[in-house]
């Protein structure tokens, strides 16, 4: 019995990151993780492509931004499930692409990171 009503509450638990996905502590790790390649106003360029409006943006489209042959190609549309493939290992969804991290292997701070970008117009 009480196997059976241990089940459903395993997978209530499992499913609570992704519910549970927190903008604020994403903010805090893309300004530590990202911040030194990436802005997140408009129209400014680092080392990276500015991540405002990254949300839904074809890939390789940021304005004034010089894109490896690579991310030109990548022919993506950045949404939860993209973003969530790249930044886990960008070289395994974008090979040769110029961004050099190694990705985030958290599961749940990937899901805090995508919220926090879907907020930046
Ligand atoms: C060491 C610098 C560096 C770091 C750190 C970095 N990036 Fe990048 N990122 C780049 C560069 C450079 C590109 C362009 C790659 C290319 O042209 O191949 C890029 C491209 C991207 C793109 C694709 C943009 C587009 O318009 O197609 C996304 C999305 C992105 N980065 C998100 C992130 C996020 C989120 C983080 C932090 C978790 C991060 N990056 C960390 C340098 C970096």
């Amino acid at each position: 019995m009480r196997a059976l009503l241990a089940a459903p509450l395993f997978a209530l638990l499992a499913l609570q990151p992704a519910l549970a996905a927190d903008p604020e502590a994403g903010a805090k790790i893309v300004k530590t993780q990202c911040g030194a390649c990436h802005a997140v106003v408009a129209g400014k360029n680092l080392v990276g492509p500015s991540l405002a409006g990254i949300v839904g943006r074809h890939s390789g489209s940021v304005e004034g931004f010089r894109y490896s042959e690579a991310n030109k190609k990548a022919n993506l549309t950045w949404d939860a499930k993209t973003l969530d493939t790249y930044l886990t290992n960008p070289k395994a969804l974008v090979p040769g692409t110029t961004m050099t991290y190694a990705g985030l292997k958290s599961e749940t701070q990937r899901a805090d990171v995508i919220a926090y970008l879907a907020t930046l117009k």
